[in-house]
């Protein structure tokens, strides 16, 4: 026994009681890859966050000097840019990138700021022959190299070289473009580890967006993020998926600096509900009904007797996600064809792994301590040898539209969404309002966000 007051178990040891995520990884019907089986766990201290972390200026500034500018940040999807001379315009913590497909099909980020007088070359993305700046037509080739100055006669001192659009590194995985703007650092294959190996199984280079949905928040982007980093605030924020999702039963798992996971099963009751109050044909029914990505308002799935929930429909998705994307599922586990594998990939990118249609997430403070862009994407997979299309533009939001607005993301999933955002608001406003300026963590069930808070202090100290 640890000999701090009122703890029942060993610092970090506790768990949720009942049926866990190791049990159902034995009763799943194809043995899952052992990444999936395995725990990346550590207790990482009990000690509360300062709650000025999300509301002070200060401390907003110390992230955009010593934190943005040495992380690689998720700028763009390849389809968002298939042909040379796209560019998609990336905005973050004070900088403004131009990532510019080239005539070779390589990417370049280029700062998007003019070098004679300093005014942004572009204000949105598209496809362009050359950078023309619209206020005395400095231009410069997509290859961010010097094309023409008017005038001049009377700029003797400049040329090429110091003409030269400066630019952000560039790394490529799994469809996504990410950028940074810092020189050296590690690689981003260094950055990423182990998420790429975990995704060789769900080939999001094989995936388009096929819906793209973002709105600013009015709560801190860490706050925001925050909030998709734990499973359990469903017991209480959505209420309806409890019939099929293990919130509390939820394995998170973390790896070096800058990745974690929390698998969260679904088709397996919370164990916040009476389970010899329900059958498992409840259970799928349910499912059916709020999983939004479960798909087919007329699907309808029988639980044969003497199997579980979960089997039915993994068998069921087995064969559905073949049939629509063309790829064989013949090797998917139940986890994979039913759970949320939420991965963060440090600070603000979060794809979900696994088969079913996938979500990422993406959050940026808009513009300041406040405020968040959050995005919202499904990526669904492209048939093989079937061209793929190109990304739909991002539907943002107005400020008094809900989630549910964008039906593009379905009425179920974009009900959760609105439930979580209704929390966001009042969290900041709680924030500011704090007497004691302490936030406090769950042990085990929070140890994502207490990751990401060391992961950021790494960053604040190495930098400062
Ligand atoms: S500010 Fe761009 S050309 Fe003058
Ligand atoms: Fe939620």
């Amino acid at each position: 026994m640890a000999d701090d007051n009122n703890r029942a178990f060993e610092a970090g040891a506790a768990r949720c009681p009942g049926e866990g995520w190791d049990e159902l990884m034995k009763a799943d019907t194809i043995d899952p890859p052992q990444f999936l089986k395995d725990e990346s766990y550590e207790y990482m201290g009990s000690a509360p966050l300062a709650a000025d972390r999300y509301t002070s200026p200060e401390f907003f500034r110390k992230e955009v000097e010593r934190m943005w500018p040495n992380v690689w940040q998720f700028a763009a999807r390849e389809e968002e840019m298939p042909d040379a001379g796209d560019v998609v315009l990336y905005e973050n913590g004070g900088r403004s990138y131009l990532v510019t497909r080239q005539a070779d099909g390589s990417v370049r980020a280029f700062h998007n700021v003019c070098l004679h007088r300093g005014r942004k070359l572009r204000l949105a993305s598209g496809w362009s022959k050359d950078f023309k700046c619209p206020f005395h037509g400095f231009t410069w080739n997509t290859d961010g190299s010097l094309k023409e100055i008017p005038c001049r006669w009377d700029f003797g001192h400049l040329n090429d070289e110091n003409m030269q659009l400066p630019e952000a590194q560039v790394g490529r995985w799994g469809g996504y473009i990410f950028i940074k703007e810092a020189e050296g650092g590690p690689t981003l294959e260094e950055y990423l580890a182990p998420l790429p190996e975990h995704f060789k199984r769900w080939k999001h280079e094989d995936c388009v967006t096929s819906a793209w949905v973002g709105k600013v928040i009015h709560a801190n982007w860490k706050a925001t993020a925050e909030a998709f980093m734990e499973a359990w605030h469903s017991v209480v924020t959505h209420p309806q998926i409890l019939p099929f999702t293990g919130d509390a039963n939820t394995r998170y798992n973390v790896y070096g600096d800058h990745v974690n996971v929390a698998l969260t099963p679904f088709a397996v009751m919370s164990p916040h509900l009476d389970a010899s109050a329900h059958s498992q044909q409840w259970i799928v029914d349910e499912f059916l009904k709020y999983n939004g990505r479960a798909g087919g308002a007329d699907l309808k799935v029988q639980v044969p007797e003497g199997t579980s929930a979960r089997a039915a429909m993994a068998a069921v998705n087995r064969e559905r996600y073949t049939a629509m994307f063309g790829h064989d599922h013949s090797h998917a586990t139940d986890a994979e064809l039913l759970d949320a594998f939420t991965y963060n990939v440090f600070p603000n990118f979060a794809p979900w792994g696994g088969f079913m249609p996938n979500i990422v997430y993406r959050w940026r403070p808009w513009p300041d301590q406040d405020s968040t862009l959050m995005e919202v994407r499904l990526l669904m997979r492209v048939p093989p040898g079937q061209p793929k299309p190109r990304a739909p533009e991002m539907h943002m939001l107005g400020e008094d539209e809900p989630w549910t607005a964008a039906t593009e993301l379905g009425a179920a999933l974009a009900g959760v969404f609105e439930q979580d955002m209704a929390n966001l608001p009042y969290v900041q406003d709680g924030l500011k309002a704090s007497k004691n300026n302490a936030v406090h963590l769950g042990d085990y069930q929070e140890i994502r966000i207490r990751h990401f808070h060391r992961t950021l202090d790494k960053y604040l100290a190495r930098f400062g």
